[in-house]
């Protein structure tokens, strides 16, 4: 049998990993340099919290989650969603049956669970609890004291009690659902609640990096793992010039990784005392155009339009262009702050594009909102995406003054267009400039490997990067190695060495051999590197 990594999902193998750290490392530096400390989340959270911050009607919480049940109570939501799930045809008494059946068995799961304190009943839902104990018991009755001839009669009464309790079953909580998380935005809300944070001193500022999922269409840069580097700020002010310096900090990382041609996108999208108007015009003018749009966009006009406006589709974009534009309907305090944003980038020489049609796809943002594009990534060019959420800690539970602005950055797509660029040889990494090991220690006879082993211990104490063989091996074997490894020394150690007190070292691009005693072949290596 042959394992291969799963749809949608890679390994990243060195020397492309050597780049990752790079990026990460310089992500570590420069965030510092903002007043950013470091939070390492969890990688599943409850469900519903993401179906809280980002939205259930989204797309990413609505199609791309990949949702678990808790392991303690699988076995009673697997059933519970059988029974919520369980289609039954008319007159089909016998099936109905098994389904009353199976009801029981749900409800002696839960009495089990709960005694063994892994449920509380409150929690559950005591209604539903009692209502699916009578309904159960009354479909018992009416099944068991049927008459042949009354099993057309007693269809109807049937039917209403498996409505019942699928109805009930719905609504039962058992524990909470699991899910890989799709975002992190949502994970730093919760723990800013659940530590308090909202009493430090000043904003709260914080950085992160690691994978997200989501069940998407894997395609170049568009992946089901995949990586993010983000950071969130939070605090009681919404300021605009926290809005330019979050964006200065992301566009001074870019520039330190020598990231070329990333085009900075803005738009502002309101807030809750103008957006809903904007959106309730956007939709019917959505409504005069509906027949000349695709399946989407027709389903959107109904659940969000906005994100109509997101469409790519070739012969839906005459059609956005002529539709009513958000920065004509923004209130005075959204108009203004979004003005202050853009007076605030120009203070710090940032170059920006505005763009109406920039809404994103998560629901919690309002107000600003930003993407920026790199090169050389085709159709998902958007190498982070970000924006202020004020309103979203409130939401979660959290202190209602609480205010937010965040971005992430795709690292998997940063990296891409860093390779295309260029910038993404295989310096930085630990090995030498050409990318293999600074020396290779060949050596021969049982006394030369320990003298070898010293010598390597030695070598890797001042930072050179040492290839040791673990066996014995032919001179002409060897060396041959040493070459294939791009090695840029081979330094041998055999009986003749040892009887002299010195190390042959040669050097591995033009073949030039000088034998040096172990301080000169130090200066001799460390000159090397440096040259
Ligand atoms: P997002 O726009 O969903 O925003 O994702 C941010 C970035 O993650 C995207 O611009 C893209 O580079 C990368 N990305 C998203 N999905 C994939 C994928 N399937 N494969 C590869 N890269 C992907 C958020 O996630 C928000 N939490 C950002 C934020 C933070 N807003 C405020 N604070």
């Amino acid at each position: 049998m042959k394992f291969q990594a799963i749809k949608g999902v890679r390994d990243i193998l060195p020397p492309e990993s050597a780049l990752w750290t790079r990026v990460e490392q310089t992500a570590h530096k420069v965030f510092g340099t903002f007043g950013f400390g470091e939070i390492r989340l969890p990688i599943f959270e409850p469900t519903n919290l993401f179906v809280r911050a980002v939205g259930g009607e989204t797309d990413i919480v609505s199609k791309e989650m990949y949702t678990m049940p808790d392991q303690e109570t699988a076995h009673i939501y697997g059933l519970q969603h059988s029974l919520v799930e369980w289609k039954i045809k008319s007159g089909d008494l016998q099936t109905a049956e098994a389904f009353q059946q199976l009801t029981v068995s749900l409800l002696v799961f839960i009495m089990q669970a709960q005694q063994e304190n892994l449920i509380e009943l409150e929690e559950v839902g005591l209604d539903a609890v009692n209502d699916l104990t009578t309904a159960a018991k009354e479909l018992h009755d009416l099944i068991s004291n049927r008459s042949d001839s009354a099993e057309a009669l007693i269809w109807n009464q049937v039917a209403e009690l498996v409505e019942r309790i699928r109805l009930a079953s719905g609504t039962l909580i058992v524990g909470d659902d699991l899910s890989l998380r799709p975002e992190a935005t949502a994970s730093v809300c919760r723990a800013y609640i659940e530590h308090g944070m909202q009493t430090l001193p000043g904003n709260v500022k914080l950085y992160y990096m690691g994978p997200m999922f989501r069940r998407e269409r894997p395609q170049k840069g568009r992946y089901r793992q995949f990586y993010q580097i983000g950071a969130e700020v939070l605090g009681t002010s919404d300021a605009p010039g926290i809005d330019a310096e979050v964006i200065e900090m992301l566009m001074s990382f870019f520039e330190r990784l020598k990231l070329k041609g990333a085009v900075l996108n803005i738009n502002s999208i309101g807030d809750k005392n103008c957006r809903p108007a904007y959106v309730e015009k956007l939709r019917a003018e959505l409504q005069k155009v509906r027949e000349l749009l695709g399946a989407d966009s027709q389903r959107r006009i109904e659940t969000n339009p906005l994100r109509v406006l997101d469409s790519k589709l070739e012969n839906e974009q005459g059609i956005i262009e002529k539709l009513p534009r958000i920065a004509e309907h923004l209130c005075a305090d959204c108009r203004a702050h979004y003005d202050e944003v853009k007076r605030q980038l120009g203070l710090r020489g940032i170059a920006y594009q505005e763009n109406w049609r920039l809404v994103r796809g998560l629901d919690y943002y309002m107000r600003t909102t930003f993407e920026i594009t790199a090169p050389g990534l085709g159709s998902q060019n958007a190498v982070c995406g970000g924006g202020r959420y004020d309103g979203l800690v409130e939401l979660l539970g959290g202190p209602a003054a609480t205010k937010g602005i965040g971005f992430a950055i795709g690292t998997d797509r940063l990296v891409l267009s860093l390779q295309e660029a260029g910038e993404g040889e295989t310096q930085g990494g630990p090995a030498g400039k050409a990318g293999g090991p600074d020396v290779y220690l060949a050596w021969f006879g049982a006394a030369a490997q320990s003298a070898a082993i010293g010598l390597a211990r030695r070598l890797r104490d001042a930072g050179f990067v040492v290839e040791l063989p673990a066996v014995e091996m032919k001179f002409g074997k060897s060396l041959g190695l040493a070459d294939r490894l791009k090695a840029l020394h081979a330094v041998i150690v055999g009986d003749n060495e040892l009887a002299a007190g010195v190390f042959t070292v040669k050097r591995l691009s033009d073949g030039t051999q000088q034998k040096l005693a172990e301080a000169e072949l130090f200066s001799y290596l460390r000159a090397a590197r440096t040259a």
